[in-house]
């Protein structure tokens, strides 16, 4: 199940320092938005309001017929967040079996799901006796465990050497096809953004906004060798123009 998002006028202030100028954008059920731009330029704001953590200063967010927040009590929203918290005790099953507690809904099986994970053999484990790249499965098992309608992944691979972080990243795309979700998905990475997403969301430095919208045409999930096709280098070369300026672009 996906459901289309809707971020209708969203802007945001602290005090007297603006953290999000106001911002439109559009999510199509089941597409994969990266989110992009230079630290401090309001993605995390973004994606918190998204989830209805924060309120907006001003706009509003729809999830498919939903507000925000009535998206939250539906338990429509999966986060996977920039510093998730890491419960020592709990072992990979609870943390699945909790999310469906909370939301009151089993959307995957727990055992099914990390089956599918590669994480049969280790539901038993404590975050203390998993690798990183599998931690940060669980952690998005989590998320995804009662079936929501959007996720939303906050630099959800950023702990992880590259090649983890690559090997990661394709997992997820093929685990997409399978549980297709709408994604918004933080990254200061733009090759893995090209890899992952439908379209990139360059935000300008802070106070962000969004500057461009980067289109990658080509069928997902992608197998690696999408790295060397036109596409990929056309999408990567036009987010770093954006990022880094024309001069870094050739
Ligand atoms: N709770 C808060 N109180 C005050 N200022 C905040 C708060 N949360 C965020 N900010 C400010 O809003 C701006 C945007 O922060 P945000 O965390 O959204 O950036 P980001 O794009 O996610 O950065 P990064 O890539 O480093 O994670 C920053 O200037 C930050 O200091
Ligand atoms: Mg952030």
């Amino acid at each position: 199940m996906a459901a289309p998002v809707s971020v209708r006028g969203v802007s945001r202030r602290f005090g007297d320092s603006v953290a999000l100028r106001p911002t439109d954008l559009e999510v199509a059920a089941g597409e994969f938005v990266a989110l992009i731009g230079p630290s401090g330029c309001g993605k995390t704001t973004l994606l918190r309001i998204v989830a209805d953590l924060e309120s907006p200063s001003g706009g509003e967010v729809r999830i498919g017929a939903d507000s925000a927040s009535a998206a939250r009590r539906n338990r429509q929203i999966g986060l996977v967040s920039q510093r998730p918290a890491v419960l020592p005790w709990k072992r990979a099953e609870d943390d699945v079996r909790f999310t469906q507690k909370i939301a009151r809904r089993i959307g995957f099986p727990a055992g099914l799901l990390l089956r599918d994970f590669g994480l049969a053999g280790h539901e038993g484990k404590r975050p203390a006796e998993l690798s990183g790249g599998m931690l940060q499965r669980v952690n998005i098992a989590s998320a995804i465990a009662h079936d929501p309608a959007v996720l939303l992944m906050d630099e959800p691979f950023s702990a992880l050497d590259e090649m983890k972080r690559e090997e990661l990243g394709a997992w997820f795309d093929a685990e997409l096809a399978r549980r297709p979700k709408t994604v918004l998905f933080v990254t200061h990475n733009i090759e893995e953004a090209v890899m992952l997403a439908d379209r990139l969301v360059v935000f300008s430095p802070a106070p962000g906004g969004i500057v461009e919208i980067v289109a990658v045409d080509a069928p997902r999930p992608r197998p690696p060798s999408f790295r060397a096709d036109p596409r990929f280098i056309a999408a990567a070369a036009r987010a770093r123009e954006l990022l880094f300026g024309r001069a870094l672009a050739a």
